[in-house]
C-alpha cells in the first residue's frame, strides 16, 4: 500500500510520495502520434507526459502546451473536474504507482467547491484505473494500473497547514499549529482561499474561497500586453515574463517590471480587504500563513497590509507544493505504519 499526495491546481498539478514529487502545468492536449518531441524538447522532465486512457491519448503539461494542436485549460470548476481533473490526476500519480498496487490519496478542494464537488470528486479517483504510459518521442507504451481503493479530500489550505503542523511520519511536529489559531491564505492560480485552523479545528465562519487568485493580476497583464503588442497571450505561458519582468513577443522586447508592480499591489489590496474582513471577528488569531504559489509572489505587496503576524514561509521552497507535501503527510497520519 502506497500513500500519494495531489493537488490538482487550476494553474498547477502536484503529486508526491514523500520521496519524490512533481509538479506540471495544468494542462491537457490531444497526443499527435508522429513525434520527435525528445529531440524538440531538450531537458524535458523524467517523468512521462504522455498518457493514454482508453482510447484517448493525451499530453499533459508543458508538453501539451507546446506541442498539442488542441488543448485545453480551464478556469471552470464544472469543466475542470468533468474533463480534466482524472487525466491531471492519473498522469501526476503514474510514476510514483506500481502497477495494480493499493493506493491511498489526500486530495484536496477549494473551500467553496468543497461540499458540493467532494463526493464527486472522490468517486472519479477511487477506482482501478487502467492507463498506458508512453515513452515520449517513441511508440513503446507500458500499461500501468493506478489501483486507487481510498481517497480523502480536505480543503486545499489544510495541506499548507498539515504540512507546517506534521513530521514525515505523519506525527505532530510543532506545537504552535496545534494550540493556536492560525489564519491560512492560500493564493493559488485561479482562487485565493481563506481559513482558521483553531486549535487544528476547521473554522466555518473564518473559511471562503474567493476568484482573487494570481490570474487576475496575469489578466490585468495580458491586457496591457495585448494593447501594446496586438497578442492576446494565455495566462498560463506568463509566468516567465512575469518573473523575469521582461518579455518578448515576435521579436520585440517589453518591460514588464511596471505592469507587474502595479497588478500585483492591486490584488494584493483586494486580497487583503477580503481577508481583514472576513477575519474582523478573529481578532485573536496568533498567526497568519501565507501559501501558495501566487502567496510568495504576493507576500512583499500582502504582508504589510494583512493585520496580524504573517509567518514567513521557507524561502528555499517553492510554495506551490506546501499543499501537496501536507495532503502526503496528512495521509502518512490516516493509514501511515
Ligand atoms: N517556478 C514557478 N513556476 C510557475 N509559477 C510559479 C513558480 N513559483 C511560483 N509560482 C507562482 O505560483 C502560482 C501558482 O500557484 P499554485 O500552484 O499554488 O496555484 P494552483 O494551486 O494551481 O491554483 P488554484 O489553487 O487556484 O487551483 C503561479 O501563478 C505563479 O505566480
Ligand atoms: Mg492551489
Amino acid at each position: 500500500m502506497k500513500v500519494l499526495g495531489a493537488d490538482i491546481g487550476f494553474g498547477y498539478t502536484k503529486a508526491s510520495d514523500g520521496k519524490q514529487f512533481q509538479v506540471f502545468k495544468s494542462v491537457v492536449g490531444e497526443a499527435n502520434e508522429a513525434q520527435f518531441s525528445e529531440t524538440l524538447l531538450p531537458g524535458a522532465t523524467v517523468f512521462p507526459r504522455h498518457i493514454q486512457i482508453g482510447n484517448q491519448s493525451f499530453f499533459i503539461g508543458e508538453l501539451a502546451e507546446q506541442q498539442s494542436r488542441g488543448r485545453g485549460f480551464t478556469l471552470d470548476q464544472n469543466q475542470f473536474l468533468g474533463q480534466y481533473a482524472r487525466t491531471l490526476a492519473l498522469a501526476a500519480m503514474a510514476p510514483f504507482v506500481d502497477s495494480g498496487d493499493p493506493v491511498r490519496l489526500v486530495t484536496g478542494l477549494p473551500i467553496s467547491f468543497f461540499r458540493k464537488y467532494k463526493e464527486p470528486l472522490t468517486n472519479l479517483l477511487q477506482t482501478r484505473h487502467t492507463i498506458h504510459v508512453v515513452k515520449t518521442g517513441t511508440p513503446e507504451r507500458e500499461e500501468k494500473i493506478i489501483n486507487i481503493e481510498r481517497v480523502r479530500v480536505i480543503p486545499q489550505p489544510f495541506g499548507s497547514m498539515f504540512n507546517l503542523m506534521l513530521s514525515d511520519i505523519g506525527k505532530p511536529a510543532s506545537q504552535r499549529f496545534i494550540s493556536e489559531k492560525i489564519g491560512i491564505i492560500d493564493v493559488g492560480f485561479r482562487t485565493a482561499d481563506y481559513t482558521i485552523s483553531e486549535k487544528t479545528r476547521y473554522s466555518e465562519r473564518g473559511s471562503q474561497s474567493s476568484d482573487s487568485g494570481i490570474a487576475v493580476a496575469y489578466t490585468a497583464i495580458a491586457n496591457a500586453l495585448q494593447e501594446k503588442s496586438g497578442v492576446n497571450i494565455e495566462l498560463y505561458r506568463l509566468y516567465d515574463g512575469v518573473s523575469k519582468g521582461t518579455i518578448k513577443i515576435k521579436g520585440k522586447r517589453y518591460d514588464l517590471s511596471g505592469i507587474v508592480q502595479h497588478a500585483f499591489q492591486q490584488l494584493a489590496t483586494r486580497i487583503a480587504q477580503e481577508v481583514n474582513r472576513l477575519w474582523a471577528d478573529d481578532w485573536d488569531i496568533d498567526a497568519i500563513v501565507l501559501t501558495g504559489g501566487g502567496g510568495t509572489a504576493l507576500a512583499p505587496f500582502l504582508t504589510p497590509l494583512l493585520e496580524g503576524e504573517v509567518l514567513p514561509m521557507p524561502a528555499d521552497q517553492d510554495a506551490r507544493l506546501n499543499n501537496v507535501f501536507g495532503y502526503w503527510k496528512y495521509g502518512q497520519h490516516l493509514w501511515g505504519a
